[in-house]
Parts: C-alpha cells; structure tokens; sequence
C-alpha cells in the first residue's frame, strides 16, 4: 500500500483545525452543549474521545440530557443486528428531543453509517438527522459539521474510502488513569461473519514513533494503564515503510520509563506468533492478558468462517503462551449458531472452553450481516435451537470462571484502583494486572493509585478484596 496516501497531510489537518476556529467563532457569546453517545467496541470509545476533543476546541460544553443538548452524535456499532436496533430505538427516542429543539444537530456516525443501506434508511425514514459520516471521515468532523451549520441541510459522508490516518487530533480522556491509544485501523481478514472490514477499511499501522510519542505523553501525565487497540493488533506493521511486528512495537513501548501497565487488544489467533508470547513474557510492563478470541471449536466451522486456523492449532498456541507466561490471563470471544453449525459442533465450542478453562468470554448468538459471505449461507437451525447451545456454553463458563476466581481467594495481588462502585461494603473498584476486576474495600483516596489488595472472597464475575 502506498504510504502517503493513507496519511492524512498535515495541510488537511490545518484546514480542519480552521474549520474548529470558524465553528469556535460561531459559537462565541454562548456555550453550546455537546453529547456523545458511544455504542459498541473499544475503538469507538476511541474514536468518541476524538469527536470530543473536536467539540471542545470548537467552545462546546458536554450534557447527558438531549433535552438540553445543542449537538447530538450518536457513534454506532453494526457487529449484531441488536447493537443496530438499540441505535435505531435511540433515534426514534431523539425524535422529541428535536421538535422541542428545531436548531438542534444530531449526528451520525461510526460503523452502521459507513453501511450503505443505513445511510439510505436515515436518509428516507430518519429526516431529523442532520449529519451522516462513516468511521474514515471521522477527522473531517469539523469541516461536515460546518456545512451543516451554514448551508443548513443535511450531509452524508459514506463514501467507500480505503480509510486514512490522521495523526495529532484533540482527544477527550474520560479516565485520568487509563487510555486507549489505537495502533492500526481496519480489518484485512474478512472473517464470513463480520462486517467490520467493509465499514472500517482495510489494515494500516500508524507509525512507531507517532505511537511511543502518544504512550511517553500519556505515561509523563500519569496514566497508569495503557490499552493498545487494533482490530487485529497482531497485524501491526505489516503496511510500515520500515515493517515491523507487534511483538517488536511492545518491545519499545516497554522501555520508556514508569510505573504503567501496558494491555493490547484484539489479537487474532492465527497472527498470534511464539515471539509475541516471548515478548510479553520478558516486558515488565505488559500485561500477562491476552484476549484470543477463538469464536468456535470446531474446525470445520472455522474454515467456513474462514478463520486461518483448527481447533488444534489454537490449542497449540495457548499451550505455547501459557509455558511461556504460567500467570497468563486468557479471554475469548465464541460466536454461536453459526449458519449450519450442527448441535455436535456447537458442543466442540463448550469442549474447548472446557478444555482452555478461559477466565472470561464474551459471548454472542450469530447474527447475519446483510453484504457478508455468512449472511448468505443457509441457516436451519432455530433461534430456541441455539439459545440452548448458547445457554449450556454460558453454564460452563461460569462454573470455570467461578472456580478460577475462588482460586484467588488467600491470595495478595496488586491492583490498579481506577473508581468507585456504588457499593457500601466495596466502594471501589480496580483491576489485577491480568485484568481481572476487584470490588474493593479501602478509601476514595486510593483512586487512580496501585495498592496490595487481599483478596477475601469471590463470585462468577468479580473478585472481593481489602485493600492493605
Ligand atoms: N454475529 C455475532 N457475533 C459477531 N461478532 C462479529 N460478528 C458477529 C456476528 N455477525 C463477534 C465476534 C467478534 C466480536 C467482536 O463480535 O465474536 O470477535
Ligand atoms: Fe471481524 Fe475477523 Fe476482522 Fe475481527 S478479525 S474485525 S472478527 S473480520
């Protein structure tokens, strides 16, 4: 791939902060509010920073109440049919909120709106939205939103673009204590099911020193754990001018000085290298967690999903990973009911969960992409069918996840402290370096600090702990 072309040139970058300028400039006299509503994956609450970064320097103030907001900006997920719905009811929702308020703006974007068939549904069926622009125009927010301003009518920015990477823009951390910092953008795997590459574009790594610069900012400020995202982190670099992998991205974030821990996600297990595991092993400040996500354990429905990899040889790799890193925390994701996958098959899923003992999963009934190869195929099982497999899947896990967590118990770990709970007994909460959450017993102070934590008892989800 050609490198300049992918990079969004700084000229652009300086016509958009004019944009902000003359957005700042319109907004003078009084504050408008802003409000950002982020559905879905970790790379959209990524992304939500940015937009919030853009409409702080454009003046705006930030309200949870539509009813008091001046722009509105729904950031959409599109993986599941439910995550659409949910986008959908929102809209519907916001419908009043806009009669009352004629003058406001209400944005859409994020992966539903790269879709062309949303973007045609909003444009007919949802006449109060006012902007529409998909994931890879996101850095051209400010310029899209002056348009609305001024020519007032309604503006799509959907175009199928190869995507682009735009370094530098403002960001809104909603934590002091942790941060995301993206790696790459898109997706080049084309697993049958997902729709993610059509509307996230194809792979491309930003470059090293762009990363160790963000990281070194973020760890001088104090940020204390730092999560690298990528739809396929594993990936990394194999666009760079000068390629480099992954492994060796971590290997030089791990040296810059500090006391953070650094996690990734997601990696895909067939980019999963030995050198990876070798690396995470050896960086102090790399968390020993790997999120792996498998999706099933049957090697025929893998090829079907077109995965790259079998059942065994997955296994492999967490045997390889776990020699190497004993303390490793393991997490995937399963998709059930795949279209054709058989009740035999289904049960080779709860087998390898059974088999890995996964600290957690994040679990999901299939559901057809409309554009995906899957969507496509034919699907005779019934939805009760699946949400059996799915249920008997669901009763595994959680006797693992019950039992791995009770393993803890006795135990003093160290624990990132990064907010409160709500809970009288357990105020606040933290995470082991594995990731792991912890309903802990101390005082607010600790926020945002790391502190030894005796861990007292356990549950399926979480661990109970007192600080010392
Ligand atoms: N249906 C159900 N789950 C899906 N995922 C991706 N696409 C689909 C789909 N069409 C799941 C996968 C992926 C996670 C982010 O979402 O398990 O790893
Ligand atoms: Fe989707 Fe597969 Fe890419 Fe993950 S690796 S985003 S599941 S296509």
């Amino acid at each position: 791939m050609d490198r300049t072309s992918v990079i969004v040139p700084e000229a652009e970058l300086r016509r958009q902060r004019d944009y902000v300028e003359k957005l700042s400039r319109l907004h003078a006299g009084r504050q408008p509010l802003a409000l950002v509503d982020t559905f879905g994956c970790q790379q959209n609450v990524a992304d939500s920073q940015r937009i919030m970064g853009m409409l702080r320097d454009m003046g705006c103030g930030f309200t949870d109440d539509p009813n008091r907001a001046d722009i509105v900006v729904l950031n959409t997920c599109a993986i599941r049919e439910n995550a659409e719905k949910r986008v959908y009811g929102a809209l519907g929702q916001l419908k009043h909120a806009k009669e009352a308020r004629p003058e406001q703006i209400l944005c859409l974007c994020g992966c539903m709106a790269q879709q062309k068939t949303v973007a045609e549904k909003v444009r007919k069926s949802y006449r109060h939205v006012d902007l529409v622009f998909g994931p890879q125009a996101l850095w051209k927010f400010p310029e899209l939103l002056y348009g609305v301003y001024t020519q007032r009518r309604r503006i799509f920015s959907i175009d199928d673009e190869p995507g682009a990477i735009a370094e530098g823009l403002p960001v809104v951390r909603e934590s002091s204590v942790k941060a995301w910092v993206s790696v790459m953008y898109g997706c080049n795997n084309f697993c049958s099911y997902c729709i993610v590459p059509y509307v996230r574009g194809r792979e491309r790594s930003r470059e090293p020193a762009d990363i160790l610069a963000e990281v070194e900012g973020l760890v001088r400020e104090g940020y204390k754990e730092i999560t690298l995202l990528g739809q396929n982190v594993n990936s990394y670099g194999k666009d760079l001018a000068a390629p480099m992998d992954f492994a060796d991205l971590l290997g030089e974030i791990d040296r810059i000085p500090g006391d953070y821990l650094i996690r990734f996600m997601t990696s895909h297990p067939k980019d999963a290298t030995d050198k990876l595991f070798a690396t995470m092993a050896r960086c102090g400040h790399v968390a020993k967690q790997l999120h792996l996500p498998v999706q099933s354990g049957n090697s025929r429905v893998l090829r079907a999903m077109n995965r790259g990899y079998t059942r065994e040889q997955y296994l492999e790799k967490v045997e390889r990973a776990r020699s190497l890193m004993p303390d490793l925390v393991l997490t995937s994701d399963i998709i059930i009911g795949f279209p054709g996958e058989t009740e035999a098959e289904a049960m080779d899923t709860v087998s390898l969960v059974e088999q890995v003992g996964y600290d957690a999963l994040f679990t999901f009934i299939y559901s057809p992409r409309p554009g995906t190869p899957a969507a496509k195929l034919p699907d005779p099982a019934s939805r009760e069918e699946k949400q059996r497999w799915f249920d008997r899947l669901l009763e595994a896990q959680n006797a693992i996840s019950a039992r791995r967590h009770q393993s803890y118990v006795g135990r003093t770990l160290r624990v990132l402290v990064d907010g409160e709970s709500g809970d009288l007994r357990w105020p606040l909460q933290s995470r082991t370096a594995g990731g792991r959450l912890v309903h802990l017993a101390g005082e607010k102070s600790l926020i945002g600090q790391y502190v030894n934590a005796r861990i007292v008892d356990s549950n399926t989800w979480a661990l109970f702990g007192e600080a010392e």
